[in-house]
C-alpha cells in the first residue's frame, strides 16, 4: 500500500482516538436525576455493549439487572441507605469519609428511587448452563469491571448519565432481586437524565505524564 494511502488511514484514526476521548471527558457522575423516563432499547443496546466485551475464557462472568419497578427502586434504596448510615456513622472509615466531603455526599441516596432506572451489576463465580453442567468462571471480576467501563461509556455516548454508586455491603441486592449467593454484587449504576441546573464537584484529572509513561 503507498505510504499516502497509510498515512491518509492513520490520520483518520488519529482523529477518531481525539474524537472520542473529547466525547469522554464530557462524563461526569451526576448525583441528581431527573424522573424522566428512559427508554427500555437504549439501556438494553448499553448492556449489548457491555456483553460484548472481553472475558476470562469468555465466560462472560456477569448479569446486569435493569431496575425500572418503583417498588424494587424503593426498596434499594431503603437497605441501601441503612448501610451508607453504618459507613457514615463507622469511626474507623474516618479518613474515608473525610476524602468524601469535597463530593457532598451523605447518607441519604435520593437517586435511588427517583432516577428512572438502576442497573445492578453481579459478577458470577460459577453459571449453571441449561443442561445443569456447572461453568467455572475466569477473572470474573477483572471481566466485570470492564464490562461496566463499557456500559458507562454506552449510556454517555446515548445521551444518558450515570452514578456508580457502591454501598457495601451490598448483598441486599441478592435479596431484593431473589438472586443466588453464585451472583456476586459488584456496583449499582445509577442511569437517567440530570436534574438541571447541574451541580458537579470540583475536579481535575491528572496529566497523561501522571498516569503513563511510553517504554
Ligand atoms: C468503583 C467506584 C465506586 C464509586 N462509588 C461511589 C458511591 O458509592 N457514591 C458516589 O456518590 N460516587 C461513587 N463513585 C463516583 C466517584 O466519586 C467519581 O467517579 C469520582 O469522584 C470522579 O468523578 P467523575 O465520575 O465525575 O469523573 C464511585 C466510582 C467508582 C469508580
Amino acid at each position: 500500500m503507498d505510504t499516502s494511502l497509510n498515512n491518509s488511514k492513520e490520520n483518520h484514526s488519529i482523529k477518531k482516538s481525539l474524537d472520542f476521548y473529547n466525547l469522554m471527558k464530557t462524563r461526569r457522575s451526576v448525583r441528581q436525576f431527573s424522573e424522566k423516563n428512559v427508554a427500555d432499547e437504549i439501556l438494553l443496546n448499553a448492556v449489548k455493549t457491555a456483553g460484548s466485551s472481553p472475558s476470562g475464557a469468555n465466560r462472560q462472568p456477569w448479569h446486569f439487572a435493569i431496575i425500572k419497578s418503583q417498588d424494587i427502586k424503593n426498596k434499594i434504596r431503603t437497605a441501601a441507605e441503612s448501610v451508607e448510615h453504618n459507613f457514615y456513622n463507622n469511626q474507623s472509615a474516618k479518613q474515608w469519609i473525610e476524602d468524601l466531603k469535597p463530593f457532598g455526599t451523605n447518607e441519604h441516596k435520593p437517586y435511588l428511587s427517583k432516577a428512572p432506572a438502576l442497573i445492578a451489576i453481579f459478577s458470577r463465580t460459577q453459571i449453571t448452563e441449561a443442561d445443569q453442567n456447572i461453568q467455572k468462571t475466569y477473572y470474573p471480576i477483572e471481566s466485570t469491571g470492564i464490562a461496566v467501563g463499557f456500559l458507562i461509556t454506552a449510556l454517555h455516548q446515548a445521551g444518558l448519565s450515570t452514578l456508580t454508586h457502591t454501598p457495601r455491603p451490598m448483598c441486599f441486592l441478592n435479596e431484593v432481586l431473589n438472586l443466588d449467593k453464585t451472583y456476586k454484587p459488584f456496583m449499582i449504576v445509577v442511569a437517567g437524565y440530570p436534574e438541571l441546573p447541574i451541580v458537579l464537584p470540583n475536579i481535575t484529572r491528572k496529566d497523561i505524564t501522571e498516569i503513563s509513561a511510553i517504554y
